[in-house]
């Protein structure tokens, strides 16, 4: 089965786009392995995570089912293609699984209270070894030792990018950012007392 889904997605995706979600399977097996979640689920969730990120707006449309989100973010192939790539999973692929569903559909734009595979795969996608801005090595650390920590860090540092573009920002991005940080003051982690 895993090797089917590998050919479907490098046969949806142009090579580009493929070699990082190899890039992210890679970091998200080796979060996976480091926080104690299973392995293959995180594989399986970098391998679909961006299966819709080629499809036309209307297509991506065609795969939502959240009026609200339509409603408001419908133009935003962006944030859509998680949305769209989770239902494309479950009903093109057979993946029922709902963490991994969940990671898929909320690897752009975060949501409160993220599990641990959500937060790896969200995580991931930012920091696999394609990826080249500033800090992202220090974000890359960071994940080894405290996910929330990178987290934190890695939106901190979008928010600011889309606000500086007047970009929408979805209100799940706002959430995820408060939820973090958190359960961050929760833990009483060093940098957060
Ligand atoms: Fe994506
Ligand atoms: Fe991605």
């Amino acid at each position: 089965m895993l090797n089917k889904l590998y050919s479907h997605v490098e046969k949806a995706l142009p090579p580009k786009r493929y070699q990082h979600t190899l890039g992210v399977i890679k970091v998200a097996v080796s979060l996976a392995k480091q926080y104690g979640i299973n392995e293959h689920r995180a594989e399986i969730a970098a391998l679909l995570h961006d299966v819709s990120k080629c499809m036309s707006l209307e297509e991506l449309r065609s795969y939502i089912d959240c009026d609200e989100t339509l409603k408001y973010y419908g133009n935003m192939g962006e944030l859509l293609h998680g949305f769209a790539g989770s239902v494309y999973a479950k009903q093109e692929l057979g993946i029922y699984d709902e963490d991994i569903l969940s990671a898929i559909k909320y690897h752009t734009i975060g949501r409160r209270g993220m599990t641990t595979l959500e937060k790896i795969i969200y995580i991931s996608d930012a920091i696999e070894p394609n990826r080249n801005y500033p800090n992202v090595n220090f974000i890359r650390e960071k994940a080894k030792t405290c996910i929330n920590d990178a987290i934190l860090f890695e939106v901190d540092r979008k928010l600011k990018y889309l606000l500086k573009i007047d970009a929408t920002i979805h209100p799940n991005t706002v959430d995820m950012r408060n939820c973090i940080l958190g359960e961050l003051k929760n833990k009483g982690s060093k940098s957060y007392e």
